[in-house]
């Protein structure tokens, strides 16, 4: 058997112009273009890179793209009056800090200065319990984006056997939340499971979100199953996922790397600004 390869690239483009339509219509209405405010610091490269396309994008979808970079050196002080300046301002409806950030700067003390309701990236802990309680809110955009794919296959994942590979704020802990939100059946493992393999196995649906290359092995999963494919690890070889290539011959959907989820999280990132724009207009 040969997985179906789920294409998030086309997917992406697909939710990308729909946002423009509506942000359109939203500028129209408003008077003003939804507007999304992004914030480096410092240098990095693949930051950086990132920070380009998000910019890219956001106009793309016919919305204001506010772009910060300050230099690495910039104090908490400083980044924490520009996210309160930014909070104030009537333009911006999405505040996205883009992370790493340097390590002088407490990340948690800065995420949770930025208003809840301008939060695109769904970090906050007031999205974050949003979220685990069933209220609508802003939600991380990278999980989301793999439950829209999800359902794209499996309308309905009521009752399914979702198995979840890591724990992180940014994707594991919100994964299993949506998930669990569809009526999935949702295990997370993680790096102190002690049988990852026998968890993998029992799934219909296998979310590796680990950021180890090529982890999940072609004999973990269950025929057929659907796996999406968070990782997207640099190495010498180039892009690789947490997935096995070789997952290809069992599985029966799988998301590429690259083409897969990673078109997704900006796509996400648009429809969020759109819908916090939508919620502040009232
Ligand atoms: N760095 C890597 N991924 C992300 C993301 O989704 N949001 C932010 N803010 N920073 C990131």
């Amino acid at each position: 058997m040969t997985a179906r390869t789920i294409d998030g690239k086309a997917f992406a483009a697909t939710l990308r112009a729909r946002v423009g339509d509506a942000a359109a219509d939203f500028t129209a209405r408003a008077g003003r273009k939804p507007g999304l405010a992004v914030v480096l610091v410092g240098e990095d490269p693949a930051s950086s890179v990132y920070v380009r396309s998000k910019g890219k994008a956001t106009l793309a979808a016919g919305m204001e793209s506010f772009e910060h970079r300050l230099p690495a050196d910039t104090g908490e002080d400083a980044l924490i009056a520009l996210v309160d300046r930014l909070n104030a301002d009537d333009a911006v409806d999405g505040i996205l800090v883009q992370l790493p950030l340097p390590r002088h700067i407490d990340e948690r003390a800065v995420l949770t200065r930025i208003d809840p309701d301008k939060d695109v990236d769904g970090f906050h802990p007031v999205n974050a319990g949003r979220l685990a309680t069933g209220i609508d809110g802003l939600v991380p955009c990278t999980p989301l984006g793999c439950v829209m794919l999800l359902k794209d296959l499996h309308p309905d994942l009521s009752g399914m056997e979702a198995v979840v590979i890591g724990r992180s704020n940014i994707v594991g802990k919100p994964m299993a939340a949506l998930l669990l939100k569809e009526s999935a059946t949702v295990t997370t493992v993680h790096s102190r499971t002690r049988d990852v393999a026998a968890h993998v196995r029992g799934a219909d649906i296998v979310v590796a979100a680990v950021g180890i290359p090529a982890f999940v092995k072609a004999d973990w999963v269950k025929p057929g199953a659907t796996v999406i494919d968070v990782g997207i690890n640099r190495t010498d070889d180039g892009l690789v996922g947490d997935v096995d290539p070789a997952v290809a011959e069992v599985a029966g959907a799988l998301t590429p790397v690259p083409g897969g989820v990673g078109p997704m999280t900006i796509a996400v990132l648009m429809r969020n600004t759109l819908v916090a724009a939508c919620r502040r207009a009232g």
